[in-house]
């Protein structure tokens, strides 16, 4: 064959090739060290320098000429291989998703969901604060000044930075200090509930460095004690779902509330579960401390702006991880911030389950 020939006859061939493997094996038959062109190169060595001056530039060209092709045809090769996968590959967005990963809502953000839920019924709306807080607001304003003893109890996380104006900052130690900014932005009549994380330098079993609480707050006039009952024994039915929720009210102390009462409900134990329900002195049943609540102390509607001799008010504070574990059978706080996916799989609940009063508050996902 004549150098043009075997030009034609290669490049025929290499077009004519169906799939990878088949460009690779006639690389190796032209180009491979016992390729025929190769060998074609090898006889350039023995030629008369005026052969190789005539033939060497053909056979090069030769050489060339197969190169390109194999690497124009591995190229179009490859990019048809591309495109029959993209074609196979596409997504059908109408496949239903039963197999998909799905996500799902955390049992706090849950609760907290079924507590606006229920006070939202009883006329209360939802109120926050920062959690970057000042001394004041956190302490002072909630009848604890500087140098009080129940400012110690609260294992505070101190910021290194002040407000433009002197005070000192914290993570706040509980959601109370909402109180103060919402009588102060709002006035009276209020009725707030404000859910939120709160902090304290605390880590054990029972105990996480940030857990969350949910403060309530009514301000009016002729509030008494009995509304604060009334109000807690609806909002504990309804979170409980159950009828026969008992409360007990007891003294005790509160800076910010006069007189303060802590309150207890039964409870019995049930599979290893503590059930909330019936009264703590009935048989197998027991009384556990729920919330802390009072009447607002005169010193605290003052530091939100009221007159104390014309407006009164019940406050309590109660801590959502507890209520989310007594409701939904949990045993350990740590794992509510673990990030667990299986924890989560198995205590969360579905995105498209919306909590409302008519439908039940709290159906596991
Ligand atoms: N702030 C209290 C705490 O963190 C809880 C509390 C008790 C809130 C009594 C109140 C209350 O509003 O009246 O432990």
């Amino acid at each position: 064959m004549d150098h043009e020939a075997t030009r034609r006859d290669a490049l025929d061939r290499i077009a004519a090739a169906q799939d990878l493997e088949a460009v690779e094996a006639l690389r190796v038959a032209f180009l491979g060290k016992q390729g025929s062109i190769s060998a074609l190169l090898k006889t350039l060595g023995g030629m008369s320098p005026e052969q190789r001056q005539s033939e060497g530039p053909k056979i090069h060209g030769l050489r060339e000429a197969v190169t390109d092709a194999l690497a124009a045809r591995k190229a179009a090769l490859e990019s048809a291989a591309l495109e029959a996968r993209l074609a196979a590959e596409t997504v059908d967005l109408t496949l239903p998703a039963a197999e998909a990963p799905r996500g799902s809502i955390h049992p706090v953000s849950q609760v907290m969901d079924e507590l606006a839920e229920i006070f939202a019924d009883l006329g209360f709306a939802v109120a926050t604060g920062p959690e970057i807080e000042d001394d004041w607001h956190n302490f002072t304003a909630l009848n604890m000044p500087e140098s009080h003893p129940a400012r110690a109890m609260h294992d505070t996380f101190y910021l290194p930075d002040r407000t433009d104006d002197g005070r000192e900052l914290v993570l706040r130690t509980h959601t109370s200090p909402v109180q103060i900014r919402a009588m102060l932005s709002q006035g009276a009549p209020l009725r707030i509930i404000a859910p939120g994380r709160v902090y304290r330098s605390d880590s054990d079993s029972t105990h996480t460095p940030m857990f969350h609480q949910v403060e309530g707050l009514v301000i009016d006039k002729g509030i008494h004690l009995g509304h604060l009952k009334w109000t807690l024994e609806t909002f504990l039915k309804a979170f409980f779902e159950r009828d026969d929720i008992v409360l007990r009210l007891r003294p005790s102390y509160f800076p910010f509330t006069e007189p303060s009462v802590e309150v207890d409900t039964g409870y019995a134990w049930v599979d290893g579960r503590r059930v909330i329900g019936g009264s703590g002195d009935a048989p197998g049943h027991a009384w556990m401390e729920l919330l802390g609540s009072g009447m607002v102390n005169r010193h605290v509607l003052a530091a939100g702006g009221l007159d104390p001799d014309e407006w009164q008010g019940f406050a309590f504070g109660v801590g959502v991880d507890r209520l989310a574990m007594l409701k939904y059978g949990m045993n350990d706080l740590r794992a509510f911030f673990d990030g667990d996916v299986r924890w989560l799989r198995h205590y969360g609940f579905s995105a498209l389950d919306v909590p409302t009063l008519s439908a039940g508050v709290g159906t596991p996902a």
